[in-house]
């Protein structure tokens, strides 16, 4: 592992803040800096940044850790490339020699994927030009040569193993192609076979030019039409984009956002070049979070097939929780972008994206598309889901317009529209609250994680075993007491097995004077590292005193003999938890 003195120079120099602030608006509260949590969407700020101590808690979701678990989570990297970017950030160097030995022996780095994906780019690109049948194909479509250039298009031989042996004449070995979703493994004779046989290949280009994935795609009607990478150590689906590498260029104001890997390469060949695409996969609320760091507005593009409309459904609803406008264009006479711009060419797509609708005209055209408004029984029905549709809007404004533009073009009156608003408004805010505090509420008592599954059955004893670890974790006098033996504690005394995990780690790993949450990266998943670090934080607003710790491991130790003690101290974080959330909400509300 890398040297500790090496980490702790590397969080000294890079400031939680700066590095948090770069993804998360951060505003000054008391000691602390507060933000809209980047790991669940929220309107109210619970994600909370502690400069006394260099961590981050989030009360609405229990994500949390150290400036390491921040990058770790946000940009998917490992615990060695979370270190790693952050000592190239600070200008810290880890010593080169040493540094392949950090790594699990069995383990394939995201460097010799990115190695492999180059690699096999290359092989296909010399494929595409070896072979006539792919190339008639793309220039069938009308993909130019300039086009099948600029995005590195390829070729898969039909062979099962023309890449394999390429590559294992390279010197990669099958452990690693198979990692990197290049080649599978036969069940019956353990060897190595090329995935992709016979499709075109997309490369999938990140924003720093490295090939992370392949999109293959058949050139006659065999199935699957699509085969793409799954994730790899350098390649997670639902973070990445289709075309960013170029659009990043020219999305600033405006981005494009198709279904297709086809509808994108048209759009850049007729010169739309701010289009991407998500990669054989809906698109995820860590897109929507990730595309607003790079554009103001997005215009949904999707197939007219009625799934396209669904996900145009979804894909705004995700924009709207994060917050960046959004507007759907109808693509009309043709079944995808591709087709349309090769059917009616890039002027007229140029209009179409000029009239794309607002949510809210796409969902109240798909509602009355549905009803008969000259039926009364029909019209009321349709209001009813109007209403409803205008209630889920956020800003009192917003709703205002909305209403005005319905009462005029349904001709109801607005007094009456207003007042069915405002009832399906409260009964809505009601049933948030009352989630919220139940989320809070179980957050709070560990049974959000997935590792503190085992509280279920041992309610009483994990209350005061949090107390016991909270108290461990922030105050080395008390550890110093286990470990001298003053007080008697065992790792057999926790009753769950992250209780027993995080005991033995600063029992043992600390008693040299570490601090217990340098070390957690190294030996927890960043999920644990949220429900640890929550931990952490909800003793801090507590006495702790030797009595209260001698108390709480007496009640841990007590619960092991059958009896069942209750614990006051853990109730009332949950209730001091609950209270801030409900302050918080109320405060906020605007009305
Ligand atoms: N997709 C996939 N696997 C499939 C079908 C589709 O991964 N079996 C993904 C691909 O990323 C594809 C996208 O879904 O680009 C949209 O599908 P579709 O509209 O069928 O593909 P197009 O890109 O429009 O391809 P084409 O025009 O060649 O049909
Ligand atoms: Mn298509």
């Amino acid at each position: 592992m890398i040297p500790r003195e090496i980490i702790e120079e590397i969080k000294y120099r890079c400031d939680i803040s700066d590095v948090i602030g770069q993804y998360v608006n951060l505003k000054r509260a008391g000691s602390n800096l507060v933000g809209l949590c980047p790991f669940h969407n929220e309107r109210t700020p619970s994600f909370t940044v502690f400069l006394s101590n260099g961590s981050f808690y989030c009360f609405g979701c229990g994500a949390g850790g150290d400036v390491i678990t921040f990058m770790m989570k946000m940009d998917g990297y490992t615990y060695i490339e979370a270190v790693e970017a952050l000592a190239k950030r600070c200008g810290v160097a880890i010593p080169k020699e040493t540094s392949g030995k950090y790594r699990k022996p069995d383990e394939v780095s995201r460097d010799r994927v990115l190695a492999m994906n180059l690699d096999a780019a290359k092989f296909f690109r010399e494929q595409l030009k070896a072979n006539q049948a792919p190339m008639d194909y793309l220039l069938n479509r009308r993909y130019s040569p300039a086009l099948i250039r600029r995005f590195g298009l390829g070729y898969a031989p039909n062979d099962f193993g023309a890449l394999t042996g390429h590559m294992l004449g390279l010197g990669y070995n099958a452990k690693e192609l198979s990692t990197a979703f290049l080649c599978g493994i036969s069940k019956k004779t353990g060897k190595p076979y090329d995935y992709f046989r016979g499709r075109i290949i997309i490369p999938i280009i990140d924003t720093k030019k490295d090939v992370i994935a392949f999109g293959g795609r058949v050139i006659d009607n065999s199935l699957p039409k699509y085969l793409n990478t799954s994730d790899t150590p350098a390649f997670k689906k639902s973070r990445s984009l289709f075309a960013l590498n170029y659009a990043k260029a020219s999305c600033a104001e405006e981005m494009i956002l198709c279904e297709g890997y086809m509808d994108v390469m048209a759009l850049h060949d007729a010169g739309f070049t701010n289009a991407v695409a998500t990669l054989g996969t809906a698109i995820t609320n860590e897109h929507a979070r990730m595309m607003k760091r790079y554009t103001k507005k997005v215009l949904i593009a999707f197939d007219v097939d009625e799934a396209g409309q669904r996900a145009a459904d979804k894909a705004f609803r995700l924009f709207d929780e994060v917050g960046l406008e959004a507007r759907v264009v109808r693509v009309r006479d043709a079944k995808d972008p591709d087709e349309y711009i090769h059917k009616f060419g890039p002027e007229r797509f140029r209009m179409l994206l000029n009239e794309g609708s607002s949510r809210f005209d796409f969902q109240t055209e798909n509602i009355l598309k549905q009803y008969d408004i000259n039926d009364p029984q029909q019209k009321i029905a349709a209001l009813r889901e109007i209403t409803s549709v205008i209630a889920s809007v956020y800003s009192s404004v917003e709703r205002d317009m909305y209403m005005h533009k319905i009462s005029e073009q349904l001709s109801v009156q607005y007094e009456s529209l207003k007042n069915d608003v405002r009832n399906v408004v409260r009964r809505n805010r009601k049933k948030a609250d009352e989630n919220e505090t139940n989320r809070i509420h179980l957050a709070a008592a560990g049974f959000g994680g997935r590792n503190m599954r085992e509280k279920l059955n041992t309610l009483t004893s994990s209350s005061s075993e949090e107390a016991v670890l909270g108290m461990l974790l922030r105050y080395p006098e008390f550890a110093e007491l286990v470990r001298s033996g003053k007080v008697s504690l065992d790792s057999d005394d926790f009753s769950t097995e992250l209780g027993k995990r995080l005991y033995e780690l600063i029992i043992e790993k600390c008693s040299g004077g570490e601090k217990p949450e340098n070390l957690l990266n190294e030996f927890f998943s960043p999920d644990e590292i949220g429900l640890i670090t929550g931990i952490a934080v909800s003793r801090e607003k507590l006495t702790n005193t030797e009595a209260i710790f001698r108390d709480c491991v007496s009640n841990l130790k007590n619960r092991k003999e059958g009896e069942d003690s209750g614990d006051a101290s853990s109730i009332s974080d949950i209730n001091d938890l609950i209270n801030r959330k409900r302050q918080d909400i109320e405060n906020n509300r605007e009305e």
